[in-house]
C-alpha cells in the first residue's frame, strides 16, 4: 500500500473488512504517514467493503487532535458536535469534533439491553435482526447523510461484551433475488431521529407523537444506494429506533408497525444481518475502527455497565454522499420555526 501500510483483507471468513498496520509506528507516526499519503486509507476502506481496523492507536487517548487529523483524510467535513446541538456532556472538552460514548460521567450513557433470548437456538451469540436490535447507519435521519465514522476504543470492556457489530450491506444487496432487487429499486425509507416519538415502540404504544420542528422532519433515503467511490450498490436502512414508524417506515407504502412497509423493512433487515454478512468486533484498548455508513450497518451490544467502565470516541465525516444529494441544504440545520 501507498505510505508503507500493510493491509490484510478479511475480518470475516467472507472477506468483509480489513486490518491496517504500519510497522514500528505509534499513533502519531501513523497519522503523519496517512496525511502524507492521503489516498491510502480511504482506498483501503473502499477495497475492504467499508470496515477497517487499525490497532495500536492508544496514543490518541492522550493526543485527541490526532483523531481529528486522521478523520480529515476521509472527507472534507468533520462534524463539530458543539455546533450541531449535541448535549455538552457528550462532546470532548478539547476537541469538539469528538463525540464521547461512555457509561462514565459526564456522558453517563447506558449500553443497549441484552437480546431476548440471550443466545440463538444453536447457543451462539445472536447478530441477526430481530433478535439483535439496534442496527443502523449513523445519522441516517439527515440529508445529506454522513459518509464515514471513526471510533476509538479508549477504555474498553472484556471480550464477550460491548462489541460492535458490522453488516456488509453491499454483499447483502448482491445476495438478494433479482425480483427483490427490482422491487426495492427507487423505493425510499423514511428516517427520523430516535428521540422524536416515532420509534416503533412509541407508535405501538399509541403515544401521541409531538409536533416536529423543520430541522427534525423525517427524511427520505433510498433503500438502495450507489456508492460514490466504488459504484457498488448497497442496502441502506435502519430499524426500530431510527425510522419513522408513524408515516413510514417505507415511503408510499402502508405505514405503521403492522403495515406492508414494515414487512418489507423487517425482511430486508433480517436478510442484511445474517451471520454470513456480519463482523463482530471485540474491542482492545487502542483499536480504531473506521466504517463507511454508505455501505455498512452497525449495532452496539450490551456490557456490564454496573461493573465496567467504557470510554469510546467517535468522529463523523461528511461531504461525499453521492450525486443524488448534490447541492442539497443540510436538513438538520433548517431554520427551527
Ligand atoms: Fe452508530
Amino acid at each position: 500500500m501507498e505510505g508503507g501500510f500493510t493491509l490484510v483483507r478479511g475480518l470475516t471468513s467472507g472477506g468483509f473488512g480489513g486490518t491496517v498496520t504500519l510497522a514500528g509506528a505509534d499513533a502519531a507516526d501513523l497519522v503523519a504517514t496517512a496525511e502524507a499519503a492521503p489516498c491510502a486509507l480511504p482506498a483501503a476502506l473502499a477495497e475492504c467493503g467499508g470496515v477497517l481496523l487499525i490497532p495500536g492507536m492508544g496514543g490518541v487517548a492522550t493526543a485527541p487532535e490526532l483523531l481529528l487529523r486522521l478523520s480529515r483524510i476521509f472527507g472534507p467535513e468533520v462534524e463539530n458536535y458543539r455546533e450541531t446541538g449535541s448535549a455538552p456532556n457528550l462532546v470532548h472538552p478539547e476537541v469538539p469534533q469528538i463525540f464521547v460514548v461512555s457509561n462514565t460521567p459526564p456522558a453517563s450513557r447506558q449500553p443497549p439491553a441484552k437480546p431476548e433470548p440471550e443466545l440463538t437456538p444453536e447457543g451462539k451469540f445472536p447478530v441477526q435482526f430481530p433478535q439483535r436490535r439496534g442496527w443502523h447507519s449513523d445519522q441516517s435521519f439527515r440529508r445529506p447523510p454522513p459518509d464515514v465514522s471513526l471510533f476509538l476504543g479508549v477504555q474498553t470492556v472484556p471480550r464477550g461484551q460491548g462489541q460492535t457489530l458490522f453488516a456488509d450491506a453491499t454483499a447483502a444487496y448482491e445476495a438478494l433475488s433479482p425480483e427483490m432487487q427490482a422491487r426495492i429499486e427507487g423505493v425510499d425509507g423514511l428516517h427520523i431521529g430516535g428521540g422524536l416519538g416515532r420509534r416503533r415502540e412509541a407508535v405501538l404504544a399509541g403515544t401521541p407523537a409531538p409536533a416536529l420542528k423543520p430541522n427534525q422532519l423525517p427524511q427520505r433515503q433510498p433503500l438502495v444506494r450507489e456508492h460514490p467511490v466504488t459504484g457498488k450498490r448497497a442496502l441502506y436502512m435502519c430499524e426500530y429506533g431510527q425510522m419513522d414508524w408513524l408515516e413510514g417506515p417505507i415511503y408510499g407504502m402502508e405505514p405503521g408497525p403492522h403495515g406492508e412497509g414494515a414487512k418489507l423493512l423487517e425482511a430486508l433487515m433480517s436478510h442484511c444481518t445474517q451471520e454470513r454478512f456480519v463482523y463482530v468486533h471485540e474491542w482492545t484498548p487502542g483499536d480504531l475502527v473506521i466504517w463507511d455508513n454508505r455501505c455498512t450497518l452497525h449495532a452496539a451490544t450490551w456490557f456490564d455497565a454496573e461493573h465496567e467502565a467504557r470510554v469510546m470516541w467517535r468522529t463523523t465525516v461528511s461531504g461525499n454522499p453521492g450525486a443524488m444529494y448534490e447541492g442539497e441544504a443540510k436538513s438538520w440545520l433548517a431554520a427551527a420555526e
